[in-house]
């Protein structure tokens, strides 16, 4: 039986505002970009390689050609990439409406740990470290601004464990548990800059979505050969998103009028795909003990290393 298409999150009209999304040069990022275009925002796109970046605006083009696109370098591996993008936009006081922080590796089918040239593992980085570092160098600006952040989590966050005493996965490594540590940190570092938002200004509004599961994507291509054919392959290709599905949740994130901190995914069987709308956070996402304590971490393990200014 043919899979009915979810249906396309209702935007409102965006034309004047302007939207970071970062990696949108592929998969469910460039389809977050492609939506907001859509409803008239200008585009700011951090990428880590110019090339493919350039490919994305071109197709971004394509369905929106109005649309004021700006490619920025971010590599989320690299704390000098980080700081100096964070740098440059407050420098140049970057009127930033909506900020969307997308990008995320897996690397499964790899079983060798990575580490960035930073020295942390790879995931932490790129998922969580690298993210915390970029929004918390912006807050001055983003607060200005009372920008909308939406934070991409992912299906993994609302089970996998963060090992607080192994958070570089030095003494037990495998990917996929890596990755879902990473997305728990992001997650907790999400409610908790939501928390510390309400309890300042309120200036700052904090959402968090994820896509359900887009086998379509560039993301992890070494386990979709190696489980070809398997249960699970047959799962996300019956009940998974598109990649244009799987941005819905963060395009309903980027827009909702609902009290923030909203998480939003999809409504259908396991919340792998179909229509977007409002979930029920992941318990252990939410904790506020353990949200500050990921912000401290993160802190001392940057210790000064990224500044906007
Ligand atoms: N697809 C799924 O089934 C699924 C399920 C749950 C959650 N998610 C989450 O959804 C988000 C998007 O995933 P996707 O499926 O669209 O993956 P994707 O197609 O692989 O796209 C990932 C994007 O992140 C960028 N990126 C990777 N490493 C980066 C770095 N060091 N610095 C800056 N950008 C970097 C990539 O850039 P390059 O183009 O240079 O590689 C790419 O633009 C991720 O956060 C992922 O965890 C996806």
């Amino acid at each position: 039986m043919a899979r009915t298409p979810a249906p396309p999150v209702a935007l409102p009209d965006l034309r004047g505002r302007t939207a970071l999304i970062t990696g949108a040069s592929d998969g469910v990022g460039v389809e977050i970009a492609r939506g907001l275009a859509a409803a008239g925002a200008d585009l700011v796109l951090p990428v880590r390689r110019r090339e493919k970046g350039e490919r994305a605006v071109a197709g971004l083009r394509s369905t929106a050609p109005q649309t004021r696109i700006e490619l920025r370098d971010l590599d989320l591996a690299r704390l000098d990439s980080v700081a100096a993008l964070a740098a440059a936009l407050t420098a140049e006081r970057a009127p930033l409406d909506i900020v969307v922080l997308n990008a995320g590796i897996v690397l499964l089918g790899d079983g060798e740990r990575h580490t960035s040239v930073d020295g942390f593992e790879l995931h932490f980085q790129t998922n969580f470290l690298g993210h915390f570092a970029f929004a918390t160098a912006l807050l001055p600006l983003l607060r200005d601004r009372r920008t909308r952040v939406v934070i991409q989590l992912s299906l993994a966050a609302g089970v996998a464990r963060l090992a607080w005493d192994d958070l570089q996965s030095e003494r037990r490594y495998a990917p996929l548990r890596a990755y879902g540590a990473s997305k728990v940190a992001l997650g907790l570092f999400g409610y908790e800059l939501a928390r510390r938002s309400a309890a300042s200004d309120g200036r700052l509004t904090v959402h968090l979505s994820h896509p359900g599961i887009a086998p379509g994507t560039a993301i992890a291509p070494a386990m979709r050969e190696r489980r070809r054919g398997g249960a699970g392959e047959a799962l996300a290709e019956r009940w998974g998103n598109t990649p244009a599905e799987a941005a819905q949740p963060a395009l309903l994130a980027a827009v909702t009028d609902a009290a923030p901190p909203g998480f939003f995914g999809p409504l259908g069987p396991l919340h792998l795909g179909g229509a977007a709308g409002p979930l029920k956070a992941y318990r252990r996402v939410t904790d506020p003990a353990a949200g500050a304590r990921v912000w401290d971490v993160a802190e001392r393990l940057l210790a000064g290393r990224v500044r906007a200014r």
